[in-house]
């Protein structure tokens, strides 16, 4: 929803350069230039800092089209924009949109005339650009080869890494400087299903970086539309980092037809790094929302038949024999392997566990015929996305589900056989909405089929919109694993809820998995475009719990595993544990049933990139806060001042905090849990184990 929008148009002397222009309130600045060789180039600067030196702007395109040289300004034209919105679900109530625009009309005519624009954005807490190509006589459908575009850097910044890959973003982060980035060194190929590097100097976005002077700066883009999505390349010797734009199958880049328009890039720079997770402007660049009445979309708490299957006590195939054809096979005959999770008996056992503690919906896992032969191959028609195993009624399911009051969650494993998925797309949401399921889970696990386009590619960004489109025509809520990492979309569709594309909690079930850091390091990266499914609250941390000779792990304590609710924001989140696990700790339970999942306030209260994050988050329609708290592998006291409680209110907060002992490796279920009044302006300790967390709910007295 709109709530104001302020414009003005001022205007900057034409036709000259550079061009500088500043944020609404003069910290932060851009200046445009044009080369004596009619090159576009910009620089910017924060509270009089050089943040990026002189770059290089510009692309070029088949049949000899560069549009990065030659170029005149036709004519620039500056406003000031200031709205402020609702999102339908969101860390805030509210969001301001206020920023300075510069667009810039430069136009070539070596043979013939061609137009192309760069806008410029400039917020108080960064900058995005654009180029754009306006509807013109000579120019209609043209195929981009290259972008140009550049961040050149001030120094050897330490940098947050993991590395430029066409198909994944399932790494672990590296910290190193920029002369240090080697993206080929220690990656544990067999981890990842399908992975295309790029190459030793290649990067992905959202990129994290920290000067020597103290400066954060993030690297990235904003609605990545039609385009495919941006990587970047480093320059080790002389910090420049340079875009790196994903192939398709024959190696071009983008197909457009004017009027046509690239994502925002995106630079966010601060000297506190509280601002770079507080900031809104990857949203801010993304369109309004295009559905209009959002009623129905809701946030989603869940459980479901899926961590077993991670942790190998269940099996997402019904039986184990290995010729299977839909279509052919007749699935009563196959012979059970007595190990299949998503029976309507197990099914049953999540739904009342959901009923009982509150929670929304339940997903399951490996109800739909194709598990005997999905992984690892390149095949056409594995799923039908409509047939249930023998053993899964779904006329009962959805019966019993309705009856409790709980919602099912549908999950569509493509395989990456993404035609079949858009061929078949139509019946299986029409399903979906006969039998009452209104989220579904995609994956796209493996190479995409047919062409062997990477998942990051232009193809694949424009599937993974048609899905959330196509979602929104049946009122359905979409969360897509193995997807391209999000770029703001959900203002635009705020159906889509959530996405995986990075690396989840599930990676720790069955891999080296995920290093303590690794959750202090999301935030600042794979969070910056939108919600992650990362699943938490895992308390039964150690594999060994199921098999004794694992030596598998989660690589926190199980506090941690509660603040993540609030320093992870998605308002799709899973209580990823077994049932039976959470039973066994009703105490420490309470915390995943109380804590919610959309919210009125956000208030970023402690964070350094790497080491740790605290968070207080205000519940949507409530005065109860909540506040998550988290540190890497070293241990930390916090001293939080709690500015952020409405004064004048004794707050009981009841807070689950790491055990005296605890230790994410040698004793990650020690923990306790307390109460005590506090208020506004008061100072609240917080003692966190190696790897550990502390998680607190802040109830107003009556
Ligand atoms: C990978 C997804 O990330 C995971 O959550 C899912 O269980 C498997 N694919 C199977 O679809
Ligand atoms: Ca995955």
């Amino acid at each position: 929803m709109l709530l104001l929008v302020l414009l003005f148009v001022f205007f900057i002397s034409e036709l000259v350069s550079p061009v500088t222009i500043h944020s609404p309130s003069g910290k932060i600045s851009l200046t445009f230039t044009l080369s004596s060789s009619g090159a576009p180039q910009y620089a910017l600067r924060f509270k009089g800092r050089d943040v990026i030196l002189q770059s290089r702007l510009g692309l070029t395109a088949a049949d000899g089209l560069n549009f990065s040289e030659g170029f005149m300004i036709e004519k620039t034209d500056s406003l000031v924009f200031d709205e402020t919105w609702e999102p339908v679900l969101g860390e805030v109530k509210q969001i301001r949109n206020h920023y300075k625009e510069l667009k810039v009309t430069l136009s070539k005519s070596e043979d013939k005339k061609r137009i192309m624009i760069l806008i410029f954005r400039i917020y108080d807490d960064g900058a995005g650009f654009r180029y754009e190509f306006p509807a013109q006589e000579h120019l209609k459908y043209f195929i981009v080869k290259h972008e140009f575009t550049e961040f050149r850097l001030t120094g050897d910044h330490n940098t947050f890494w993991i590395p430029g890959d066409y198909d994944t973003n399932e790494y672990e982060y590296s910290e190193t400087r920029i002369s240090k980035i080697n993206a080929l060194r220690g990656q544990n190929s067999s981890e990842i299903s399908t992975r295309s590097i790029i190459g030793d100097n290649g990067v992905q976005t959202p990129l994290m970086m920290k000067s020597d002077e103290g400066l954060y700066i993030n690297l990235f883009e904003a609605a990545l539309v039609n385009y495919p999505a941006m990587h970047l390349t480093a320059d080790r010797e002389k910090y420049i980092l340079t875009a790196h734009l994903t192939p398709d199958a024959v190696g071009n880049k983008a197909y457009l037809q004017t009027h046509a328009r690239t994502p925002w890039r995106t630079i966010l720079v601060s000297d506190k790094a509280e601002d770079i997770l507080a900031s809104k402007m990857i949203l801010n660049l993304n369109e309004p929302s295009e559905i209009e009445e959002t009623g129905w979309i809701k946030p989603v708490k869940y459980v479901g038949i899926w961590w077993e299957m991670h942790v190998g006590t269940s099996s997402w195939n019904y039986s184990d024999v290995n010729n299977v054809k839909i279509g052919e096979t007749d699935w009563n005959s196959l012979k059970p392997n007595g190990r299949h999770g998503a029976t309507t008996e197990r099914t049953k056992v999540y739904i009342d566990f959901a009923a009982k503690h509150g929670f929304d919906a339940v997903l399951v896992e490996g109800w739909n015929v194709g598990w005997e032969d999905w992984f690892g191959s390149w095949k056409e028609n594995v799923f039908d996305f409509v047939t249930p195993y023998p053993d899964f009624d779904v006329e009962e399911v959805h019966r019993y589900a309705a009856s409790k009051g709980v919602k099912m969650i549908m999950h569509h494993e493509t395989s990456g056989s993404v035609t079949n998925y858009e061929r078949r797309m139509d019946e299986a949401f029409s399903f979906m909405k006969q039998h009452n399921y209104d989220a579904v889970k995609s994956g796209y696990v493996g190479r995409i089929i047919p062409r062997g386009e990477f998942h990051d590619g232009q193809w694949m960004v424009n599937h993974y919109i048609h899905a959330a489109k196509k979602a929104a025509e049946y009122k359905i809520m979409i969360n897509a694993h193995e997807s391209v990492r999000p770029t703001g979309l959900h203002r635009t569709y705020p159906n889509w809820l959530a996405n995986e594309a990075a690396r989840g909690n599930e990676f720790n079930a069955w891999s080296a998995g995920n290093p303590p850091s690794h959750e202090t390091i999301l935030p600042f990266t794979r969070l910056m475009g939108g919600p992650m499914d990362y699943t938490p609250g895992i308390f039964e941390t150690k594999m060994s719990f199921y098999y004794p000779d694992k030596k598998e792990q989660v690589h926190t304590t199980l506090a941690k595993q509660l603040a993540l609710y609030v320093t992870m924001y998605s308002p799709l989140q899973m209580a990823a544990d077994y049932p039976e696990n959470y039973e066994r700790y009703p105490d420490a339970f309470q915390f995943i049933k109380d804590v919610p999942v959309d919210w009125d306030d956000t208030k970023i209260l402690s964070a350094e990139p790497g080491d740790y994050i605290a968070i207080a988050r205000m519940e949507k329609g409530s005065e109860t806060w909540y506040l998550g708290a988290i540190t890497d592998e070293n241990p930390r006291t916090m001293k939080l001042p709690l500015d952020f409680l409405n004064t004048g209110v004794v707050y009981t907060a009841v807070m689950y905090a790491d055990g005296k002992d605890a230790h994410w490796e040698t004793n990650p279920k020690s923990y306790m849990i307390s109460k005590k009044n506090v208020k506004a302006g008061d100072t609240l300790e917080l003692v966190l184990a190696p790897g550990g967390g502390a998680a607190v709910q802040f109830l107003p007295e009556k």
